[in-house]
Order: C-alpha cells, then sequence, then structure tokens
C-alpha cells in the first residue's frame, strides 16, 4: 500500500512539475538583476523553495546569479548559462531593452527563456516563439492605488484646498512597472472625478533610501500642501515613512501614503493606520507559475506568451 502511495505521489509530482527523477531534472539558470531588491529576494527565495522542495528539482540543478543591477554583468552570466547548456532560463533582465540580443542568443542555443518581473516590450516579444513572459499587469496596481485614495472619506483632498496635491515617487522609469504605476494611479483619480496636482514627480530607483531622500524633500518643498504621497512600490514606501515622520506629519490624518508589493512592514503599517495602502504584488503567484511554465519548457512544450497573476488591493 505504502508503495502505491509513494507511486502515485511520484506521479503527481511529474504530473505538477514535469520531472520524473533527480538524474533526468532539467539544468535552469536564473538571472535576477539585483538580489538586494526586497520585492525580487522574495520572488527568488521561494521560486528557489518551489523547484526543490514542490517540483523535486535538485538544488544543484539550479544556479541564481546577481546582476547587480550591471546589465554587462548580467549579459555575461547569461553567456555562461548558455555555455553551460541550461535547459531553460528565467530572466529578470537589469534593463528591458536587452531583451532583443538575449532572445537572439538563446534561440540560437535552442533554449527557452521565461521572462520575469521586467516585461520587454512587444516587438521583443514577436522574436520568437520559444520565449514567454510571467509577470502583472502594473496598470491595474496603478488603479487599486488611485482608487484607495479615491475610497478615502476626504476623496484624497485630507487638506480641503479642493485638489489632490500629489508627490510621486518613481521606480526605475525604463521599467513599465514604474511608467503604468505612475500613469494609472493618477488616471483612477482622474476618471473618478478629482481634480489632482503634481506637486513632485521624481525617480527612487525602487529604492528605500533614495524614497526617504526624495521624500523629504519634496515635505520641505511643499510642507501641508501635499495630500498624498505615491511610491511605485512599498521599499520607497517604507523610506517616505521615515521623512514623514521626521517631518512630523500623521499618515492617515494630515497625509496619505502608498505602495505596492505588500512587503510583511508594510501589510503591518496598513494594519496600523501608519500606511494608507497597498497592492499585493504576487510573488508567489508568480514565481510558482514562472517555475511550472520554464519546466514545461525545459521538456519540449510549447509555452502561451504571457502568463499574467492578478494584483491585489490592500487596506485595512
Ligand atoms: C516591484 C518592485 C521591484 C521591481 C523590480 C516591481 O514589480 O514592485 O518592488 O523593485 O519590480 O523590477
Amino acid at each position: 500500500m505504502k508503495k502505491i502511495i509513494a507511486l502515485v505521489m511520484a506521479l503527481l509530482v511529474v504530473a505538477l512539475c514535469g520531472v520524473a527523477t533527480a538524474e533526468d531534472a532539467p539544468k535552469i539558470g536564473v538571472a535576477i538583476y539585483q538580489f538586494a531588491d526586497n520585492f525580487m529576494t522574495l520572488y527568488r527565495t521561494e521560486l528557489a523553495r518551489y523547484l526543490t522542495e514542490d517540483c523535486g528539482i535538485p538544488a544543484e540543478n539550479i544556479v541564481i546569479m546577481d546582476g547587480k543591477n550591471d546589465q554587462a554583468e548580467q549579459t555575461n552570466q547569461i553567456d555562461s548559462f548558455i555555455a553551460d547548456n541550461v535547459d531553460v532560463l528565467i530572466i529578470n533582465l537589469v534593463q528591458s531593452s536587452s531583451a532583443a540580443s538575449v532572445i537572439q542568443k538563446a534561440d540560437a542555443a535552442g533554449i527557452p527563456v521565461v521572462f520575469i518581473n521586467r516585461e520587454p516590450v512587444a516587438d521583443d516579444m514577436a522574436l520568437s516563439e520559444n520565449i514567454c513572459y510571467v509577470g502583472a499587469d502594473a496598470r491595474q496596481s496603478g488603479t487599486f492605488q488611485g482608487e484607495i485614495v479615491a475610497e478615502t472619506e476626504n476623496k484624497g483632498d485630507i487638506n480641503g484646498n479642493g485638489t489632490v496635491d500629489y508627490v510621486m515617487i518613481m521606480g526605475d522609469p525604463e521599467n513599465i512597472d514604474a511608467q503604468y504605476r505612475t500613469e494609472y494611479s493618477i488616471k483612477a483619480l482622474t476618471d473618478a472625478g478629482l481634480a489632482v496636482n503634481k506637486l513632485f514627480e521624481q525617480r527612487g530607483d525602487w529604492d528605500q533610501t533614495k524614497g526617504q531622500e526624495l521624500a523629504a524633500t519634496a515635505l520641505s518643498q511643499y510642507g501641508n500642501d501635499i495630500d498624498v504621497i505615491f511610491c511605485n512600490n512599498d521599499a520607497m514606501a517604507l523610506g517616505a515613512y521615515q521623512a514623514i515622520v521626521d517631518a512630523g506629519r500623521v499618515v492617515g490624518e494630515d497625509i496619505y501614503l502608498l505602495g505596492v508589493d505588500c512587503l510583511d512592514e508594510c501589510k503591518a503599517m496598513v494594519e496600523a493606520g501608519t500606511m494608507t495602502g497597498t497592492v499585493l504584488n504576487d510573488h508567489i503567484g508568480q514565481s510558482h507559475t514562472a517555475a511550472d511554465v520554464a519546466l514545461k519548457a525545459a521538456a519540449g512544450e510549447k509555452m502561451e506568451k504571457y502568463y499574467w497573476v492578478d494584483y491585489v488591493k490592500v487596506t485595512k
């Protein structure tokens, strides 16, 4: 009986993840744009855990490299993955604009590529049948941020001057996530019929320290005129929160603060009221989908071009 159960379990693993035994497991090369990124740390940790624990891929078959936010460095890492003959690549580009050259190299070597987190432009996605993108539609996250503000009791106009005066702290503007979150958060406010006024918009490159510096600058420049600080991610919102406290302002009483990702710290802050809201960027759903698709591609199955994972609005 035990043997039958074991066999059924093994078959289940094969069915779910496409891998039979350790010996014939595929070699997977994973290139992450920067290990120091809070969100991508959660993502790659879960990706590695899922591949090994749930899909039964031996740890030695998975190599995860830190691109250190340097495209030249990451290109070298991808070149060595190709030279090592990996069966599939999972790539979080440093610069989305490098997609075309990566696709050409991988195609020439017959290696499928699963792009994650930083979406290549549609023209590049059309270059090969053997690639896909797994991610979340950043328009949705921006829209949710704007809706959270529009749903507050004073519709975002916390100082009551008739307009929603906002500060926008952007991620790396080359990333579509930064572009769409910046655009769609404000679009949700105007779609709700609210008057908006941009006081300040600068790039914080997804970074907590930069988020704090920029928010401090904006707060000293515009003071009580600011109703809302939108941050394209939670790391920058954590920094902005520190600047808000340093400026003697109180979230929920005289200013609103928004992020995206739903890092554990930020979830706790939303519960405590020290952050107005965030948006869950589902690193679990995305990493599992990326792993499942990568294993299928490594086994020679055809991929869809896009796999989308939903964002979720997070308020108190
Ligand atoms: C996340 C950011 C992260 C970025 C990295 C975004 O989707 O929201 O926190 O820094 O991806 O590319």
